[in-house]
């Protein structure tokens, strides 16, 4: 039987092509492929400079370490996000904290923004959920003068444009921006992320800290005895990326339009599949804003139905349909509760969308028919006990 995932990666003939071209060559990694496919982030997005890492994750502590932000400051983001947003403060000893969502857009409420910010504040990251821009400039109208950095999280968004242009990681409005490259989302390199900015320091910074804080500079040495030195002038990390996951990453990155495309018409198939059934809410119908869609989200009241999600979420996958849940609010978890006092009813928003979510398939390579049966699938186990009832009154 076929099985669907929620998400899943697409290799073409090229992919494996770059692969193999870079196997064969003489650098598996710190080659030529990291250069050039940060250059073609850049030359995607708009940015002016841009740092490829191992992961999504490293590229959101990398740069919360890399602005040196005072530990026992707060940061502020959206609970539904993968934990890894906030986990990013945590490891330099900032304090998370969150805004309600919007239950329009699932993005951060901004409207909340200004009354949250206190002198404390020293950072917000806006998660641009399942593609959906967030409004970056408004952010940084809200923040105005302060000293407050921001950090948009595009793990989902690479190929959105924001609302009043520009792709999204330009960091028009933005400190930084992060993309990460895990097989679900839009383009992959098996493992992967990168970070974009337009600030020359902080790229420096950045790069450094990546390779374990090593300083080659012959002009930022304290001596130099030969051409062998290095300094290791402050603690970093190994965030280093492969020239094979790069060179994926190239090639992907080469096709990204043709699959904003195809994303964007399975979303509209969905809304045209799915739309006037009185028991799913369907998600936002922007197609038009140019976003490049990750993950298509429909709600259920199950309090409404005597279906409950697990069962729901089993039959589809007894059919060959996997979904998923984006995501448990961050502040639920064990940790988060245990260690800075969130509990269960903080954002009530966030935790009624989460209650109600579920992730459908989406990926470039699902056929319009695959879409049709997945609907199909959804609405017979969605209305089942209506045809329950039906059969047994018949
Ligand atoms: C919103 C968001 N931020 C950050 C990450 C972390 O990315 P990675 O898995 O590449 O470390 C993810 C990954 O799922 C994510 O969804």
């Amino acid at each position: 039987m076929k099985f669907f995932g929620y998400g899943r990666q697409e290799i073409n003939r090229a992919d494996l092509r770059a692969v193999r071209k870079i196997l064969k060559s003489d650098y598996l990694t710190q080659g030529p492929a990291i250069r050039s496919f940060e250059a073609a982030i850049c030359d995607y997005t708009g940015a002016k400079f841009c740092v490829a890492v191992s992961n999504g994750t490293a590229a959101l502590h990398l740069v919360v370490a890399a602005l040196n932000l005072p530990p026992g400051s707060k940061g502020i983001s959206s609970p539904i996000s993968f934990v890894a947003t906030t986990n990013a403060l945590i490891y330099s000893g900032l304090i998370p904290e969150f805004l309600d969502i919007d239950p329009e857009t699932i993005n951060l409420d901004i409207s909340q923004l200004e009354s949250s910010i206190t002198n404390e504040t020293s950072v917000v990251i806006p998660v641009h959920f399942a593609g959906r821009a967030v409004d970056v400039r408004r952010i940084k109208e809200i923040i105005g003068a302060d000293k407050i950095a921001i950090i948009e999280d595009a793990a989902h968004a690479i190929g959105s444009e924001y609302s009043y242009g520009g792709k999204v990681g330009n960091c028009q409005y933005s400190d930084a921006t992060i993309f990460s490259f895990h097989p679900v989302k839009t383009i992959t390199t098996g493992e992967g992320g990168a970070i974009t900015t337009n600030d020359p320091d902080l790229y420096h910074r950045l790069g450094l800290l990546r390779n374990h804080g090593i300083q080659r500079d012959p002009t930022k040495l304290s001596s130099n005895p030969g051409p062998w030195h290095y300094e290791m002038q402050e603690i970093g990390f190994n965030y280093r990326l492969t020239d094979i996951q790069a060179a994926l990453g190239i090639s992907q990155l080469s096709r990204i339009e043709k699959i904003k495309k195809r994303r964007c018409e399975i979303v509209e198939l969905y809304h045209k599949l799915l739309s006037g059934y009185n028991r799913i809410v369907l998600p936002l119908r922007d197609h038009d804003r140019n976003y490049c869609f990750h993950l298509f989200t429909i709600r259920i009241d199950f309090n409404q139905i005597t279906l409950d999600r697990k069962i729901l979420m089993e039959r589809l996958k007894a059919r060959g349909i996997g979904t998923q849940v984006h995501y448990i609010p961050i502040h639920t978890q064990p940790f988060y509760q245990e260690n800075f006092g969130f509990s269960w009813g903080d954002f009530p928003v966030a935790e009624q969308y989460f209650n109600e979510t579920i992730s459908l398939p989406l990926y470039p390579g699902l056929t319009d028919r695959d879409v049709r049966f997945i609907s199909e699938g959804l609405l017979q186990e969605v209305y089942s006990e209506v045809h329950e009832s039906r059969w047994s009154t018949s």
